[in-house]
């Protein structure tokens, strides 16, 4: 089988708010040992609560911390010889079971961390300061709209390949006309042959406030079309890019309101995580969210045949209908810098 040719791709890791990995897979005095950036991590819950995340090889001898570690108040104490480092304390070292002195100067390299919409993020890259805030999400935190429901699948992609797909307004009628419900098959089925097809139309802009330059929205209406005559009207969307590795996806629909939190963790180089959460207004029946969680998945599968295979074009041809792609990719640009290469290792 030929290599697949890549393409030039932008550096592998964009500077933000990254998530890398759900709130609830980490439980109080629990550790996790996660991939990100093409680095090992370690997430700890201390007793606290509160959560950390630091690099995840033990200063001492090098053991791995997310492995067969264990938690004590707010410290992760290291397997091999009980070395513990205390999270509240910006990872320094408190404890050593056989030493009379335990050094000053030692410590595990934290990452900044917080945990926002039911993920937890890190601050890349680890020696930069943040540049923004992870705003509340009023539909959640005041309104009421509750957790119903995950998916979560890897792509075989560069992190920005997905975040594009969205200000790639022609492939919505080309990709995602197939009835959703019907599969996740890229080729057109007998339905649409049939001439039952969703048609799309939609707008995408980076925000013009000044202070809100890694914001960008899209909005989406979306109908049914039967016999290339009849439309009848189905769902409209919204969706807002805060930094590189997050959007907000509100739909309203003839069933209810609900809102897609997607977030990208970079694993590594050419490969994505999309980590999907779905929280839905009160009176949204669960039967319709599950219909729609079917559907959401479905053309996420579609869209990710493509991106399991495609190379990266830096210098694509493009038409005018193309020109949202001109401008998410002048946007996205921004997240880019010195060092947001792998310089973590
Ligand atoms: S390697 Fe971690 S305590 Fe020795
Ligand atoms: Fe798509």
């Amino acid at each position: 089988m030929r290599a697949r040719k890549n393409g030039k791709l932008p550096p592998p890791f964009p500077k933000g708010w990254i998530p890398i990995c759900e709130s609830d897979s980490l439980k109080k005095s629990k550790v996790l040992e996660v991939n990100a950036f093409g680095c090992n991590l370690v997430a700890w819950r201390g007793t606290s609560g509160q959560s950390y995340v630091s690099d995840g090889y033990c200063p001492h001898l090098g053991a791995h911390l997310g492995v067969g570690s264990s938690v004590s108040g707010e410290c992760i104490k290291c397997p091999f010889h009980g070395w513990c480092y205390d999270g509240s304390q910006n990872g320094k070292l408190v404890h050593i079971p056989y030493a009379e002195d335990v050094p000053s100067n030692v410590s595990t390299k934290m990452w900044k961390s917080q945990e926002k919409y039911g993920l937890i993020f890190v601050w890349y890259p680890q020696n930069e300061e943040p540049s923004w805030n992870l705003e509340e999400i009023p539909e959640i935190d005041r309104d009421n709209w509750s957790f119903r429901g995950r998916i979560v699948f890897d792509t075989l992609c560069h992190i920005q390949d997905i975040p594009e797909n969205l200000a790639d307004v022609p492939h919505l009628n080309e990709v995602h006309t197939d009835l959703s419900t019907i599969s996740g098959d890229v080729r057109k089925s007998w339905i649409q042959r049939s001439h039952i097809r969703h048609i799309h139309t939609g707008e995408w802009s980076p925000s013009k406030k000044c202070d809100e330059n890694h914001k960008a929205f899209m909005t989406m209406q979306h109908k049914i079309e039967i016999f290339q005559r009849f439309h009848c009207g189905y769902a409209t969307m919204k969706a807002v890019h805060i930094g590189p590795a997050l959007m907000l996806l509100y739909m309203s629909t003839p069933t209810g309101k609900f809102v897609i939190i997607q977030g990208l963790v970079p694993s590594r180089e050419l490969r994505t995580r999309s980590i999907l959460r779905i929280y839905a207004e009160p009176r949204m029946l669960q039967c319709f969210v599950k219909q729609l969680m079917d559907g959401i998945h479905n053309n996420a599968l579609r869209d990710r045949v493509i991106m399991n295979r495609k190379s990266f074009t830096d210098k694509p041809f493009l038409v005018k209908e193309d020109k949202y792609i001109k401008m998410f990719r002048r946007w996205y640009a921004q997240f880019y810098g010195e060092t947001t290469s792998n310089d973590n290792e």
